[in-house]
């Protein structure tokens, strides 16, 4: 696989060089990648073996051996039988992701690529958001700077999770996009329904937990003229098996795709299948907006009824959450009125701080 690997590198050298160009691949990285896929079958294989495989020494292979894991890449290394990958690992392909598409995505959609290592999918495609094609994909292995809301950072290692961004242009201009965060909410359930996964909760405006715990998020950034074109950025980051010694730097409690389905999904069959239902979520969005969406982000509403504490750069507000309005907009019941709140800045938090036995799915009519 690995020597396959180069050949189909070598094969096609304009893109191999453009992306060396754009600084997307260094020499060491392609090795490193083609020593990946022979490694991805989770058994041992030997230094001397890596090396013929690669053309390079042995010395050679320790060396790349030794990048791999400073990008998170768990590697036993054992005297005697040689090197395997921590847990065997399912490398993105763009072809795999492809032929996972749904009939309209794969017509739609401008563009897609897979990084090895990026800073951030967002931070990329807004760089080259004039050049690109939309609906433009991007996904990654890792990010080096994957972003939340507000500077958080999202953690990223190598190979475990989904890392997507997918630029969109919308003529309507921002203002017909209010509630666009929530409608990527509603997409992403869906792509989890049909792994089996139908007790997913939303958290306004951008968060899916699992039994009080983290293990999606949305990052959507525009930019544009106040009327008119606009392009948009939808980051999405989905945990499918999270180390569990990485996770000790999330700062909340947080789960994986593994942990929730007793399983570990296939990442190219999930991306396939998350690129669709964005993509045919936006198509109908552009048109009709969220109000289609607004009941099933409803029904998925941890909050609802909830003392929450909702955190602005005004300071922080108690109240009841009574959910959202048609716009997408958060409502919280402070004393004798209701409050109103647009995403942008503002923190929505539980008050007793504890989510694992909120419900989900609950019947709208309770909620009337
Ligand atoms: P809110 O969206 O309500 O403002 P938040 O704390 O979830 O709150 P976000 O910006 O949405 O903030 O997400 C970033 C936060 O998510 C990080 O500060 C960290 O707590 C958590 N986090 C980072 N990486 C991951 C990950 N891979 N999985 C789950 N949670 C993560
Ligand atoms: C959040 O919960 O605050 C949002 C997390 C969004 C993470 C995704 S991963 C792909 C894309 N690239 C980024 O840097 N962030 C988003």
């Amino acid at each position: 696989m690995g020597p396959a690997f180069l050949v189909a590198i070598a094969g096609r050298p304009n893109r191999a060089v453009a992306a060396f160009n754009a600084g997307c691949y260094t020499i060491a990285m392609l090795q490193g990648n083609a020593l990946l896929s022979i490694l991805a079958d989770g058994e041992f294989h030997s230094g001397e073996v890596l090396g013929q495989a690669l053309g390079i020494s042995r010395a050679g292979v320790w060396k790349h051996l030794q990048g791999l894991k400073a990008r998170g890449v768990e590697i036993d290394s054992v005297p005697g039988k040689g090197h395997r990958l921590g847990a065997p690992i399912e490398l993105l392909s763009e072809a795999r992701i492809r032929s996972g598409l749904s009939e309209m995505a794969r017509v739609r959609l401008g563009g897609l690529e897979v990084h090895q290592q990026i800073d951030s999918t967002n931070s990329e495609l807004r760089r080259r958001a004039s050049t690109l094609s939309p609906p433009f994909a991007c996904f990654a292995e890792s990010q080096s700077a994957g972003r939340g809301r507000s500077g958080r950072a999202w953690l990223s290692p190598f190979a475990r999770n989904l890392y997507l961004s997918l630029l969109w242009r919308f003529d309507a201009g921002p203002d017909a996009l209010s509630g666009l965060s929530l409608a990527v909410g509603v997409a992403i359930l869906r792509t989890l329904r049909r792994i089996g996964v139908t007790d997913a909760g939303l958290k306004w405006p951008n968060d899916l937990l699992w039994r009080g715990a983290k293990f999606a998020g949305t990052l959507i950034e525009m930019s544009g003229e106040s009327c008119g074109n606009c392009n948009v950025v939808i980051g999405v980051g989905i945990n499918v098996r999270m180390p569990q010694a990485l996770g000790g730097a999330i700062d909340q409690a947080w789960t994986d795709l593994a942990t929730i389905t007793g399983t570990t999904p296939s990442r190219n069959r999930l991306a396939g299948t998350l690129l669709s239902e964005l993509i045919e979520m936006l198509a109908g969005f552009e048109k009709t907006g969220f109000a289609p969406l607004l009941e099933e982000w409803r029904r998925h509403d941890i909050m609802f009824g909830r003392p929450v504490t909702v955190s602005t750069v005004h300071g922080a507000e108690g109240g009841i959450s009574r959910g959202i309005d048609a716009g997408g907009a958060l409502l919280v019941e402070e004393g004798a009125i209701i409050k109103r709140y647009l995403s942008g800045d503002v923190s929505l938090r539980a008050r007793d701080g504890d989510l694992s036995s909120a419900p989900c799915g609950a019947s709208t009519e309770a909620r009337a």
